[in-house]
This record gives C-alpha cells, structure tokens and sequence, in this order.
C-alpha cells in the first residue's frame, strides 16, 4: 500500500498538469444534486471535492457548501471555482468538522482511492446528522466493459484504488450506518458522447446493461 504523502504527491500532480480538465463536466454534477432534496440553507459536504464543480453547482441553489480534498492543488482549484463555498485541504480520515454538522455529503468517485476507506466512512457518518441525505459514487469490480478495456480499474490504480462488486459496497455501507435509499448506474461514458444522436443510443444501450455490471454505482444514503 503507498503512504498517504505518495497518494498526495500523485493527485497533486495530475490537477497541476491536467487543471479543471481533470473534471467531469459541470452539468454532470447538477444531476447528483438532484438527487439529494437540497433545500436553500443546507449544509453540504462534499469529500474529495478536486477542483469544486460540484460546490460551485450547489452554492447557485442556495445551498452552504464546504468541500475538503486531500491535494492542495485540487483546492487551490476549488478556490477559484467555488468562490463562496468552506474549503480545506485534508485527508478523509481525519474531516475537520464537528459531529453532525452536514445536512447532506456527497463523495465522487474518490473513497476507492482512500487508504481506510472505513475510516473515511466512519468520519461521514460522524460529521453528517441523522437522516442526512448521501451520494456516494465508487466504481463496480465486475463492470461488463473492464475485459474490453483490458485492466481493470482508471489510470488511479497506478497510485491506489479499491473496486467492490454491487452487493460488497452496499454491505460496506449499511454496515456503517447509511441506510440505502437508491442505486443508480453512472451513465458518464453514454453522457460524454458528443453527438446528440450517438449520444442517445449510446445512453440506452447502456441503460440496457443490468445493474451489477454497471461502470459505477450511485449510492443515495441516507444517514441512520
Ligand atoms: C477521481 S477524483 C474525483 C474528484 C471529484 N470528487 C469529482 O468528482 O470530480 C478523486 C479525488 O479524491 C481525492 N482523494 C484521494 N484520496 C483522498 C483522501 N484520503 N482524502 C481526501 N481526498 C482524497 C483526490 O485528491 C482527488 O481529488
């Protein structure tokens, strides 16, 4: 397993080099939004933030957002993106924030890279109150496409990345205390087909694709 310092030094590397192209498309984080019932003056923690689209998108809905991410490049990022929303460089494990302060969390694609990913759980369960709304995205080990890609898992296995099956995450987290509300598939790689037809049937062809083979999972929790 790498050192925290070497999980760092790689994700500062790749926000210097690649900036917000790093990033999904801020329109992909609108849709995650929607699926947490915000209501203005809410409070939303986003963990592992990387360059702040996703507080961008929720301070424009009134919502007091906060974002912490473990490489300081990805809030220095942040800094300029979301200019109204609480941010710090840290590590998941360890959340500068007293219990119970979020009405609402979202963490993307970034608790398999977690050194303890427990322990990152525990700390969103503890800084989140109860019956606080969740969405946790994380990749599938049995993804249907990883044999056509020939690997398993992103360019982040170089450094550290964790994949568990549907029914491995959903244990993981009930076992922490989220109670699961919904499982979405992560329609991105139908999504960022440029051509509007393409992009129509290549969105319901992936739909077609049963659950527990799905690229990744959108967990909407909610606290217990
Ligand atoms: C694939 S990026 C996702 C960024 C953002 N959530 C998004 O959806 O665009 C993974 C992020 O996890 C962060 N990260 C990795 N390990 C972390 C840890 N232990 N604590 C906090 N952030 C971490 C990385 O710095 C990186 O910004």
């Amino acid at each position: 397993m790498p050192s925290g310092e070497a999980v760092k030094a790689w994700y500062n590397q790749l926000y210097a080099t690649k900036g917000l192209g790093s990033m999904r498309p801020r329109e992909a984080y609108q849709r995650i939004l929607d699926l947490l019932d915000l209501r203005p003056g809410d409070r939303l923690l986003d963990v592992s933030c990387g360059a702040g689209f996703l507080l961008e998108a929720a301070a424009a809905r009134g919502v007091k957002a906060y974002g912490v991410d473990l490489s300081d490049e990805a809030v220095h990022l942040a800094r300029g993106v979301a200019r109204n929303a609480g941010l710090a460089v840290s590590n998941g494990e360890h959340l500068p924030f007293r219990d119970a302060a979020f009405d609402c969390l979202t963490c993307l694609g970034s608790l398999e890279h977690f050194l303890d990913m427990e322990q990152g759980l525990r700390e969103m369960r503890r800084v989140t109150r109860a019956g606080a709304r969740c969405a946790i995205m994380v990749p599938n080990r049995h993804f249907a496409g990883w044999w056509l890609l020939g690997r398993k898992g992103t360019a982040q296995q170089d450094v550290q990345e964790r994949l568990l099956s549907l029914g491995e995450w959903s244990r993981l987290f009930t076992g922490h205390g989220f109670a699961l509300l919904r499982t979405l598939p992560d329609l991105w790689h139908a999504e960022k087909v440029r051509v509007p037809v393409v992009r129509s049937l290549v969105r319901l062809a992936w739909r077609l694709i049963p659950l527990p083979l799905q690229y990744q999972f959108v967990f909407v929790l909610r606290r217990a």
